[in-house]
Parts: C-alpha cells; sequence; structure tokens
C-alpha cells in the first residue's frame, strides 16, 4: 500500500451488529478502567540542548512546539518506567496485579533484545505466571496493543489487561545529531483493559473500533540500522553511529500528516459518527505543526485536540497513553464522551482507535 494515499480502511465498510440500531456505534464490549503514567524527574529544556548541538529554543519551538523534555536518569530503564505508570494505573483501575492476566508492553527501547520487557513487567509488579510478550510498532504501538488486548480480552479467555507503552528513547539518540536529539523524550503510560460484564454493544462506554495499518516500503525513512542480525553490535558499528535512530524528517511529517488525518476522519465517519462528534482527539506526540494541520484537516477547533509536547516531546510508544492519562486527569474527558487516539510511527505504521469514555 502506497503511504501517500493509504489509510488502511479504504477496503473497509461498516456493517452494524446484529440487533444493534443502525446509526449507533457498536462496542466491542472492552473499556479502559484506569490508566497511569510515569516520566522520568530530569527535565531537558531546549536551552539545555544549545550546549549539545547548534540549534536554538526559538528554532525548537517554531518547527516543533517541543520545550523541554523529560530525560530517565542513567540506570532507569523502559521497564522501571513501564512498572511505575503500570503500578498507578492497577491503582486508579481500583485492581490488584493477581487480577491481570495479560500484559503488553509496546516498546522500541526494550531493556534488552530479550526477554521482553513485559516479562520484566510481569515479574516485577508480582503478578502471576500469565501471558505477557512486547510488540514493537514504534509510536502507533500503544493503538496497536490495544486492538491486540481488546480482542484477546473479546475471546473470552482474557479478563483484565494491563497494556503500556514506554521508551528510554535517549538511548538511542544521536546527541550530535540536532535534527533528531531535539525532538525526543522518555517516559511510560497504561491502561487497564477490561471485559465489560454488562457489555457495551450499543452505544455503551468502551472501545468501539480500531483501524490499523502498515506500510513498510516506507521503513527507510525512520529506523535504526544496527542492533538486530543485520548489523549486530561491533566496534565498527558503534563507531559508525549505527545504534543511533535515523529519520528523514521531511518525509515522515508529509505522510504523518495525511495518514493521521485519514484514520481519524475513517474511525469517526465509519462509525456514523460526524468529525465533530469526537470531544477530544489524542493525537501522537510528534509535532506540534503536524497536529495543527490534522486540526485544519478535520475542521475543528485546537482545543479538540489533546497536547503535552511541549513539555514531554515525543515519547514513541508512550506518547499516546501519556496524553490519554494526562487529559482524564484534567478532566477533559467526561462519561459519554467520544475519543479518537491516532498515531503514526516507524514501519511506516499508523492505527486510530474510536471510544466512549
Ligand atoms: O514519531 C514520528 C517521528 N518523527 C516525526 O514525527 C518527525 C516529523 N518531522 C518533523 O517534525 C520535522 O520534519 C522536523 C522537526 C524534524 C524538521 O522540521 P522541518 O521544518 O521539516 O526542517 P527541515 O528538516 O526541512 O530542515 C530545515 C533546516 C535545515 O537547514 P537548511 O538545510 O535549510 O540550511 C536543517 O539543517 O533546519 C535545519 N535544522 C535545524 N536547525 C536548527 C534541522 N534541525 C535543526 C535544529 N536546529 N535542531
Amino acid at each position: 500500500m502506497n503511504p501517500h494515499s493509504a489509510s488502511g480502511s479504504e477496503t473497509e465498510s461498516f456493517i452494524p451488529a446484529p440487533g444493534a440500531t443502525r446509526g449507533k456505534p457498536v462496542g466491542t464490549g472492552v473499556a479502559i478502567r484506569g490508566t497511569g503514567a510515569y516520566t522520568p524527574e530530569k527535565v531537558l529544556t531546549n536551552d539545555d540542548i544549545t550546549h549539545l548541538v547548534d540549534t536554538t529554543d526559538e528554532w525548537i519551538v517554531t518547527r516543533t512546539g517541543i520545550r523541554e523534555r523529560r530525560i530517565a536518569a542513567p540506570d532507569e530503564t523502559a521497564a522501571d518506567m513501564a512498572v511505575r505508570a503500570g503500578a498507578r494505573a492497577l491503582e486508579k483501575a481500583g485492581l490488584n496485579p493477581a487480577d491481570i492476566d495479560l500484559v503488553i508492553v509496546a516498546t522500541i527501547t526494550p531493556d534488552m533484545p530479550f526477554p521482553s520487557t513485559a516479562c520484566l513487567v510481569q515479574d516485577r509488579l508480582g503478578m502471576g505466571p500469565v501471558c505477557a510478550f512486547d510488540v514493537e510498532a514504534a509510536c502507533s504501538g500503544f493503538i496497536y496493543i490495544t486492538e491486540i488486548a481488546t480482542s484477546m480480552l473479546q475471546s473470552g479467555r482474557f479478563h483484565n489487561a494491563l497494556v503500556i507503552g514506554t521508551e528510554k528513547l535517549s538511548s538511542i539518540l544521536d546527541w550530535n545529531d540536532r535534527s533528531t536529539c531535539v525532538l525526543f523524550g522518555d517516559g511510560a503510560g497504561a491502561a487497564v483493559l477490561s471485559r465489560e460484564e454488562n457489555g457495551n454493544g450499543d452505544g455503551g462506554r468502551g472501545i468501539i473500533d480500531t483501524r490499523l495499518g502498515a506500510d513498510g516500503s516506507a521503513s527507510n525513512i525512520l529506523y535504526m540500522p544496527g542492533g538486530g542480525c543485520r548489523i549486530p553490535a561491533t566496534a565498527a558499528s558503534v563507531t559508525a553511529g549505527h545504534h543511533f535512530l535515523k529519520m528523514n524528517g521531511r518525509e515522515v511529517f508529509k505522510i504523518a500528516v495525511r495518514i493521521m488525518g485519514q484514520a481519524s476522519q475513517d474511525i469517526l465517519t465509519d462509525n456514523n459518527l460526524g468529525l465533530g462528534d469526537a470531544a477530544l482527539i489524542i493525537p501522537h506526540q510528534a509535532n506540534s505543526r503536524i497536529i495543527e494541520m490534522l486540526s485544519e484537516r478535520m475542521k475543528l477547533p485546537m482545543d479538540r485536540f489533546h497536547m503535552n509536547l511541549d513539555r514531554l516531546g515525543n515519547t514513541s510508544a508512550a506518547s499516546v497513553p501519556l496524553a490519554l492519562d494526562e487529559a482524564v486527569e484534567q478532566g477533559k474527558i467526561r462519561p459519554g464522551d467520544y475519543v479518537v487516539l491516532v498515531a503514526f510511527g516507524a514501519g511506516l505504521t499508523w492505527g486510530a482507535t474510536l471510544l466512549r469514555w
């Protein structure tokens, strides 16, 4: 599929579930029961970065909207942050670790290539020997794992899932590359998803629908070449900078605007909702100009888009759940509101989730 025209849903149509009232979105019977967040203490401002590379606060703010980001301590890992965010989500959901029977972590900066960060989190949170695995879909990771968890819960074999996006991007940035090091930050966001005992099939709360897509032909515009089997770690690969994130920012920007716009519109219209029915859009926090263009394209005012990238930068898989938790904490989402989560990232991957709070 060509990313320049892709929506991931072009061939799909809305088909009401048996018995559902046409025109009302049909739920999946799965809802977010609690959210949680964790960001490291250390704040790295734009001014701090001017001491590392040839840049200015003015350039970074004008081109990205980012003013500062959080940086994990040297010994603080993606699993450490995931445990903090996950514990908070459990607390807010009113559940104990023993209630969780599925743990999925989305990350491109796992503690180690293996075992999965989800296994480390499962152990550290004191859960039983339940299913735990990682998913790598970069900045779309949280949308991907929310869909995977929703489907597994719907199967009836699982009851409560803990899904976490966590990243220590500071560990894969080239701090001599001004085109990337100014953009990213560290953190973790989490959500507990549960089967709704009474179901939410007819306009009730919960996850309504998800669109996922990917286009591997654009894998060369955002990637990290080293560390896998193609370029294993050697002294030469480290010296060549193969273990740093590489990006063609301008290309990613163009595709991001198109894909996030299309995915957000499709998920609403495919469910017989108008764009204005979305009380809040939680977009991936990559660049304020991308979000402004999304707002223009959807003809929705900027106050319908939650943003925290000015304070956290781009935290990849943690970006959407961090923003979701913040919006919930700030009371920006009320019961009955339709909310759209939308993201794009390396792969390229993209996804959108429609839910009713
Ligand atoms: O989660 C997905 C991950 N990625 C993204 O979402 C990134 C999407 N892309 C972007 O956000 C933007 O493309 C960037 C913020 C990365 C770059 O903004 P841009 O407006 O596309 O700038 P550009 O790459 O076209 O560069 C314009 C100029 C260049 O100088 P010349 O060639 O015009 O002289 C760059 O060298 O800005 C220069 N530049 C900088 N100058 C000061 C690039 N980075 C910096 C910097 N400070 N940090």
